[in-house]
């Protein structure tokens, strides 16, 4: 519930690039990346500015120090710890699937240019 005199954010779905997480290999102990957080990226999981004009920003993530040779990075961009994957994507089509069903904007999705993130939808996905 939203404080008196405050508005709710509406809650914004990114597009699911793929429904796994990328292995990354060969990232360097305090490098930063920057991990797409709307699923639009052509770099995935890397964010690309492919964000621009839906709301979503990159989470800016610092590799941690202590080596690691792969990593599980999240693709599907719904995981509870960013960037990593938590497993969250297994359960994640369905919900996908209802969500744009009833997504009370899918009227204008014929005209959605890059993502409806009233539920995820994004054309020619
Ligand atoms: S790919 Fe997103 S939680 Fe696994």
């Amino acid at each position: 519930m939203a404080e008196e005199g405050k508005s709710e954010t509406p809650k914004r779905y990114p597009a699911v690039y793929q429904y796994g997480p990328h292995t990354v290999r060969g990232l360097k102990p305090g490098e930063k990346k920057k991990w797409c957080t709307c699923g639009l990226s052509k770099k995935d999981p890397w964010c690309d500015d492919s964000h621009k004009g839906t709301g979503f920003v990159p989470l800016l993530w610092t590799v941690p120090d202590k080596p690691q040779t792969l990593y599980q990075i999240c693709s599907c961009k719904y995981t509870t710890k960013p960037p990593y994957c938590d497993g969250t994507h297994i359960n994640l089509p369905c919900d996908v699937l209802d969500r744009q069903r009833d997504c009370k904007k899918n009227k204008e999705h014929s005209n959605c240019r890059k993502l409806c993130t009233n539920c995820g939808y994004v054309p020619d996905f």
